[in-house]
């Protein structure tokens, strides 16, 4: 069994949901010591934007000589992610949604023919095959009702996303609040860690 680990916080070690996905990881390889465990960091090695090129390039048209190694680094990113069973990203908001570098890695996954496909029927997910597990950190509160409700473009997007592709086991523990003090910090920090020690096994 594969997990893919996937990080995306540009704040290293003081980060919330580094210390969080990693809790994730632990939780599954303890409960499974077989996991065969590839983590990928998408803050050390960031994906290039795509361009004109990339695109053409998935159409067979020949890339310029420039373009060769990234299109390589974005095919290990594909294939990396369609050989896991288990997914668990590390997903910060930065400006109420997804870091751009974890943009930058959901544009080298949504592959159409490989992740999803339009048939009679409409868009189809390819990949729902998969768990996909979403240790999210937020600096405020967006829960419903609150002020803020309406500018959260995370979790709802990271849902539209995996459902897209077809990932029906789709799980997320949060720690929210981050920003709002260090009580709040501390206490949301460990209700996630906690949460993720209750996780069921791979
Ligand atoms: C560049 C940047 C933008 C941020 N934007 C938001 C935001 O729009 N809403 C929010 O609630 N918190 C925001 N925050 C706070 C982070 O969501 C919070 O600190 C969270 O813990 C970040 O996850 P990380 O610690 O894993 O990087 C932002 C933080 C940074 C560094």
């Amino acid at each position: 069994m594969k997990l893919l680990h996937v990080d995306s916080s540009v704040l290293g070690p003081h980060s919330v949901s580094r210390q969080v996905s990693a809790a994730i990881v632990d939780r599954l390889r303890q409960a499974t010591p077989e996991l065969q465990i590839v983590y990928r960091d998408l803050a050390l090695t960031p994906l290039a934007h795509l361009t004109g090129s990339h695109l053409a390039a998935r159409q067979g048209v020949a890339p310029p000589a420039e373009l060769l190694t990234d299109i390589a680094t974005g095919q290990d990113v594909l294939d990396e992610f369609l050989a896991a069973d288990i997914v668990v990203l590390g997903a910060p908001m930065y400006n109420f949604t997804i870091p751009s570098q974890l943009k930058a890695w959901i544009d080298r996954i949504l592959v159409a023919g490989k992740t999803f496909k339009y048939g009679a029927q409409g868009p189809q997910g390819l990949a729902g095959n998969k768990r996909v597990i979403v240790a999210i950190s937020r600096g405020g509160y967006y829960g419903p009702g609150t002020p803020a409700e309406a500018f959260e473009h995370l979790e709802t997007y990271l849902r539209g996303v995996f459902g897209f592709i077809g990932v029906a086991k789709l799980e997320f523990i949060s720690a929210d609040g981050i920003q709002v003090g260090p009580e709040h910090r501390e206490k949301a920090l460990a209700g996630a860690l906690q949460a993720a020690t209750k996780l069921h096994a791979a």
